[in-house]
């Protein structure tokens, strides 16, 4: 099973293949080339979407089923992109006794994405955190940095309306 839902269409440019296949140039060959290419390849696509595997897959000869085996082990490696407003729930222990989980599950429900996705059109990405230091404010959200405090599901919809 190699086929994950993508959010985002793809959109590569023709730059950041030639990066990519210079990368593969240079490391590809060495013992152990996989977690460099696959980490560069991050850093040049900012997630590593199934095209992009196949792209290596192709070039070095290494079978997709390890490509993405190795991508979906290590958690420095993402599949998904990230959106233009990436919205980040802690779920750590004050924030989650006062109802984070709620709050995080509300979100997915209004994206209609699950955790670590980003929605169809770009804008926002979700996730969950551990403690920033802000238990005073729990439950906390954070919006590209920006801190929401005590919040409750009822918010939610304001919140985001601001980004719209
Ligand atoms: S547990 Fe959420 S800020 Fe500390």
């Amino acid at each position: 099973m190699l086929e994950k839902k993508e959010t985002v269409p793809f959109s590569g440019t023709k730059e950041q293949e030639e990066s990519l296949m210079k990368v593969i140039a240079e490391l590809k060959g060495e013992k152990g080339a996989l977690m460099p290419i696959l980490q560069k390849a991050q850093d040049i696509y900012g997630y590593l979407p199934i095209e992009v595997q196949k792209m290596i897959s192709d070039e070095t000869g290494i079978p997709m089923e390890k490509i993405y085996g190795v991508a979906t082990f290590y958690s420095q490696f993402t599949l998904n992109p990230k959106g233009k407003y990436q919205i980040s729930v802690c779920l750590g222990t004050a924030c989650y006794v006062k109802g984070s989980g709620d709050i995080y599950n509300a979100l997915m429900e209004k994206l209609g994405i699950v955790g670590g996705e980003c929605t169809p059109d770009g804008k926002f990405s979700l996730d969950a955190c551990r403690c920033v230091g802000a238990c005073g404010l729990a439950p906390v959200m954070m919006i590209n940095g920006e801190v929401y405090g005590r919040l409750t599901v009822d918010d939610i919809d304001d919140i985001l309306a601001k980004y719209e």
